[in-house]
This record gives structure tokens, sequence and C-alpha cells, in this order.
């Protein structure tokens, strides 16, 4: 069974998800809140934090940790087994697809591949479900959960609101275009301004 997803991001109110600070600190306390089975990355997303995550302490896996899964046709991100090392997640998966370039044939990470030259996701979620898991968190700056969207696969979205238009940056539905009625399911006032929304979007 398809699991249940849900984007959490950090925007402006403009919608934008980079070109302002975030409150950091705010933002990952509050996904603890869904106590996912799977973090699903945009590889641009590790990509950005990546000579950040090299310098990064590491104590090793957390068992009781989350499992990343980063969304990767193109085999760009080459700090997998680093990340599986931070004490975040219990463990790390690539999602690939058929086309993906050579992995190095020491590789240590744990694969998953769908689709021909692009990732399918709605397989992948399938996959991840059958594998177990119950509730995935989206955390990508917006071309990821665009594409989850155009494929219906978000069931719920959390935005964190920060008091800030940033004008032309990346939105974060990403190239999603269409109508999408949501249904608020809380919100919440924070200090400095911040405002978070939550909505189901069925
Ligand atoms: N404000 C926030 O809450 C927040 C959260 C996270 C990140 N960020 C910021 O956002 C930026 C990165 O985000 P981003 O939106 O540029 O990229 P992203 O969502 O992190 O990465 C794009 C992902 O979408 C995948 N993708 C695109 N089209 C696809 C398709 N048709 N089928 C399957 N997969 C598809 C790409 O896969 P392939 O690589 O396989 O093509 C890639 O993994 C960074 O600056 C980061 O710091 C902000």
């Amino acid at each position: 069974m398809r699991p249940h997803v849900v984007a959490h991001l950090a925007v402006s109110i403009d919608g934008a998800t980079t070109g302002f600070e975030t409150d950091q600190a705010r933002f990952y306390a509050m996904a603890t809140l869904w106590q996912e089975d799977v973090t699903l990355v945009g590889a641009d997303t590790i990509l950005a934090q990546e000579s950040a995550v090299r310098v990064a302490e590491r104590p090793g896996p957390r068992a009781a940790g989350p499992l990343l899964a980063v969304v990767d046709s193109r085999h760009r991100v080459r700090s997998l087994e680093i990340l599986r090392e931070l004490g975040y997640w219990s463990d790390v998966i690539a999602l690939y697809a058929d086309q993906t370039p050579a992995r190095e044939p020491d590789s240590k990470i744990q694969e998953l591949v769908t689709g021909y030259d692009r990732v399918d996701l709605v397989e992948a979620l399938e996959l991840l479900g059958r594998r177990g898991a119950q509730v995935v968190r989206v955390d990508s700056g917006g071309a990821l959960v665009g594409v989850l969207l155009e494929l219906g696969l978000i069931d719920e979205v959390s935005l964190l609101v920060h008091p800030v238009v940033v004008g032309s940056a990346a939105r974060w539905h990403g190239s999603f275009a269409d109508r999408l009625d949501l249904r608020l399911a809380n919100s919440e006032t924070f200090e400095g301004g911040i405002v978070w929304l939550r909505y189901c979007t069925a």
C-alpha cells in the first residue's frame, strides 16, 4: 500500500524555498511530528548541503531513525555513505532508474531501481510501502514536491511561512501548475511572525 506522504517546507510568503534565512531549529523540530519511516529527498537538496555534510560529525546510523531515500536517477550524489553516518537516519537507499549511470562496484548503498530514465515515483513509493513504510516525509526544495503533486502523490502539505517576500526564486510547488484544493488541518503562529499552515490534499 502507498504510504502517507507529507511535504514539509519552509517558505517565504510568496512561496519561495530559498533566498531567505529559515528557522532551521523550528523547522526540524516540527519535522519530528510525523515520525516518518522514510525521509524522501531530492538529489539537489542533498547536493546543496554536500560540503557541510562532508565535514559534519558522524556518530553513526541511528537505529530508531527513518530510512533516507534519495531520488537520484543521474547518480549525482556521492555522499550517501556519509549521510548514513550522520546520526539522523537508520540507513540510506538510493532511488535509481534503469538508465542511471553505473555505480561504484564496491558501493554498500542499497538501491531501488524503478522507471527507465527517471525514477518512477509511483512505483518507488509503492515499493517503499511494501517494505513497511507508512509515512514518508518529503524534504525538497520544490522540484520533487512539484512532480509528486502532479502525480497526485502528496497527502499533506506543511508550510512554515516566514514573513519575507523573496521575489524570483523557485516555489515550493515546483512545476505543478494545476488547481489543488486543500483542507486546513491546523495552523499556529510562532514568534518572529512565522506561521505554520498544515493542509490535507483530500
Ligand atoms: N525551504 C525548504 O523547506 C527546503 C527544503 C529542502 C531543500 N531546500 C533547498 O532547495 C534547493 C534544492 O531543491 P530543488 O527543488 O532545486 O531540487 P530537489 O527537489 O531537491 O531535487 C529535484 C529532484 O526531483 C527529481 N525529479 C525531477 N523531475 C522528476 C521526474 N519527472 N521524475 C522523477 N524525479 C524527478 C530529481 O531527480 P533526478 O536527480 O533523478 O533527476 C531530483 O531528485 C536547495 O537550495 C535546498 O537548500 C529548501
